[in-house]
């Protein structure tokens, strides 16, 4: 039998990464078997947008073909994952009567038709829409109606749109580099998709996926997504205040950061760190200013965090499962403690989870959750309809958007 290849292809700012896995089925569960990884610095693009598309092109197709010279196999399609401020939510209401005794998946389709009729902005996409909750006459908070008596359903949506110019150019950067785009996904939802447990998403959590230049944040409850929204600030804010605070140049901040999340912070605080203000000169100063530098404004980034949760799930202590951060910033040693410092939620670091199997070492830095979580979902898809897989034999599939869109 051929082999079932799911890709995901996360474009930060800062890295491009690629995941290929293989579907497989072991002790009769849905596995993604991970063959292949590939992680690039990002060249043109800027806060999740293309701004040179043959760069970002470039980008990606040396991070895919880094996973694909591993897995030592090619593939012509990917998860894409999209982020940045262009995206937005809204909440949307449909009503339908029941055309028979009781709801069958066709009125379930119908209604979610109604919700998702409305009238796009210009230059706007549907990229998601979530039902939140269904109404089934006056029985009001129903997760599946489907099967149930009654005369008139309702639903809520969650719908995300996104600007049809900025995701056609992530697209463009794509086919550029050969490949084929199988379906665009939110970040916070593929890197929620590869941390969480579903009982985490069942108890209340929010997925705190801290890049570069954006923080994406991902609130799932009583199993269902409830929030979304992508901060414009992320981990480089760290390395700002480096620059300022040491005086030095960027690509010096940002080595001094990533060392010290080599490290132990406890190391770290005893030693000097020598530093190259860019012009042949050096001097040291103690390590201990460096890792206060770094909290501080971690510190800060979680207050704000905090502040913004606070809003949205008013308050952040429903959310019996906490706060799980990922992203490239999550590797930092001890940042579930300063983050903890900031929220009076429960905090871990959310690295990949249980249903991937393979070379899952490779995958052990919280930056490659985003990339396999779109492959998961690539994985699920698969599982569901037997389509949207690089398979030996694969000629050009329907594009199968619709399926997110609805289900996932
Ligand atoms: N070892 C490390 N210690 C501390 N920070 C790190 C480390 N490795 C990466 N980072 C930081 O993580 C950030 C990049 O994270 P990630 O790779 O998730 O970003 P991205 O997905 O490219 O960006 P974005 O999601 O904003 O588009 C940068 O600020 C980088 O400096
Ligand atoms: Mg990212």
């Amino acid at each position: 039998m051929s082999q079932v290849l799911l890709t995901g292809l996360d474009v930060g700012s800062t890295y491009t990464r690629a995941v290929i896995g293989e579907y497989v089925r072991e002790l009769n569960t849905p596995v993604l078997r991970v063959l292949g990884v590939g992680c690039t610095p990002t060249a043109g693009v800027r806060h999740d947008s293309v701004t040179d598309l043959e760069e970002a092109a470039r980008t990606i197709r040396r991070a895919i073909q880094e996973a694909e010279l591993m897995a030592g196999l090619r593939i012509d399609r990917v998860y894409v994952g999209v982020s940045g401020d262009h995206l937005e939510a809204t909440r949307s209401v449909g009503v339908v009567a029941v055309a028979g005794e009781e709801v069958h998946p066709r009125d379930v389709k119908r209604v979610h038709a109604v919700a998702r009729a409305v009238p796009a902005a210009r230059g706007r996409e549907l990229l998601h829409a979530f039902p939140q909750h269904y109404i089934v006459d006056n029985q009001p908070g129903v997760k599946d109606p489907v099967g149930m008596a009654g005369t008139r359903l309702e639903t809520q949506l969650y719908l995300v749109t996104g600007c049809g110019a900025t995701l056609g150019n992530v697209i463009r950067a794509v086919e550029r580099a050969g490949y084929r785009v199988q379906d665009i996904v939110l970040e916070p939802i593929a890197a929620s998709r590869a941390v969480l447990s579903e009982d985490e998403m069942e108890l209340g959590v929010a997925t705190v996926d801290m890049g570069g230049t954006t923080t994406g944040i991902a609130v799932h409850f009583e199993g269902r997504i409830q929030h979304l929204e992508v901060l414009p600030y992320g981990g480089n804010t760290v390395t700002s205040e480096l620059i300022r605070g040491l005086s030095v140049p960027f690509a010096e901040a940002r080595r001094i950061k990533e060392r010290f999340a080599a490290g132990s912070r406890a190391i770290a605080t005893r030693e000097t760190i020598r530093l190259d203000s860019g012009n042949g000169s050096g001097r040291e100063v103690a390590g201990e200013f460096v890792a206060q530098l770094i909290e501080e404004r971690l510190e800060h980034i979680f207050l704000q965090i905090g502040r913004k949760l606070d809003d949205v799930v008013a308050p952040t202590s429903t959310l019996g499962s906490g706060v799980v951060v990922t992203g490239g910033v999550a590797v930092t040693p001890g940042i579930d403690e300063v983050a903890g410092r900031s929220m009076t939620v429960p905090i871990r670091v959310g690295t990949v989870g249980t249903d991937i199997s393979g070379l899952v070492d490779r995958l052990g830095h919280p930056g490659f959750a985003t990339a396999t979580g779109l492959a998961l979902i690539g994985a699920d898809y698969y599982g569901e309809t037997g389509s949207g897989a690089t398979t030996a034999g694969s000629g050009v599939a329907a594009r199968v958007g619709a399926w997110i869109r609805e289900f996932f």
